[in-house]
């Protein structure tokens, strides 16, 4: 009896086997990733988190962003990190050390300091959605792989504010400018984060709003420097627009604000 059990688990996982190997998200990716990465790839596959990996979005140094899609046929973007340079160690380290969160830094370990940066990014990603943030919605994530929304359509992604701006007129631009402070605001002020890294290229535009990107760096108000990261952010975002419309809100009535707001 139990041999037949054991037959047949054996069956079953050989078919799986050979199903998985025959679907497209391999053909991509065997050629491409190492294996803790494919095995990462795989353990989602099996949740039906991802179901086919299309094509390359954008190819960073430390990351790559694919378009992908779920069991469900809903268009994913999967970011993948796959390398730690030296400098990249480096710089993470000041977004990672003073952030409660985060105490432990495995020194010299350099996939588990990916595992850990990629677990930022998506713990950031989740608490700015909550707090109502316009960020793509986290769907999944596994060691080095986070799993979001994808903003754009069919397989096209949405352009950064970097690309379009200059083509915008003054009053949507006035309009974007204004819903980016209110974005700001939420992931201070309700989120209790500072991004440290906004700039017009961690800005999409899609259905004619601005969407925030890329959050990995994101500290919580206790971070040592989260002040200072907190003004370099309102500062590239009045620098952009300032060199394009009239703004109508001061500077430092704002940060007054965002500053109160880590105060409480
Ligand atoms: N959810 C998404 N939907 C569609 N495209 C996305 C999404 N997230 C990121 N991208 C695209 O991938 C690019 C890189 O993503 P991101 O900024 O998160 O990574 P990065 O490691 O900072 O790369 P880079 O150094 O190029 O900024 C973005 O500029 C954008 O074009
Ligand atoms: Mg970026």
């Amino acid at each position: 009896m139990k041999r037949r059990i054991k037959a047949r688990r054996l069956k079953r996982e050989r078919e799986e086997a050979e199903r998985i190997k025959d679907s497209d998200l391999f053909k991509t990716v065997e050629e491409v990733f190492d294996s803790f990465t494919i095995d990462n790839l795989y353990k989602l596959y099996r949740k039906g988190v991802i179901w086919e990996l299309k094509g390359v979005i954008s190819s960073g140094k430390e990351a790559r962003v694919y378009w992908g899609k779920s069991r469900s046929g809903e268009d994913l973007a999967v970011k993948i990190y796959l390398s730690a340079t030296a400098e990249f160690r480096k710089s993470i380290k000041k977004y990672i050390i003073g952030d409660p969160r985060f105490e432990e830094i495995p020194s010299g370990n350099f996939r588990k300091l990916i595992y850990e940066w990629a677990r930022k990014e998506y713990r950031n990603l989740k608490r700015m959605w909550e707090a109502g943030v316009r960020v793509p919605r986290p769907i999944g994530y596994i060691a080095n792989i986070i799993v979001m929304e994808f903003l754009g359509e069919n397989g096209y992604r949405a352009p950064l504010l970097a690309e379009v701006g200059d083509e915008l007129d003054e009053d949507f631009l006035k309009s974007i400018f204004h819903d980016v402070i209110a974005q700001i605001e939420k992931i201070v002020c309700e989120a209790g984060l500072v991004h440290a890294d906004l700039s017009e290229y961690n800005i999409m535009i899609w259905r004619e709003k601005p969407w925030i990107i890329d959050v990995s760096q994101a500290v919580t108000h206790s971070h040592p420097y989260a002040l200072e990261f907190l003004q370099r952010d309102v500062e590239n975002v009045y620098n952009y627009f300032s060199e394009r419309i009239s703004l109508d809100l001061e500077k430092e009535a704002l940060l007054k604000k965002l500053i109160s707001c880590m105060r409480v």
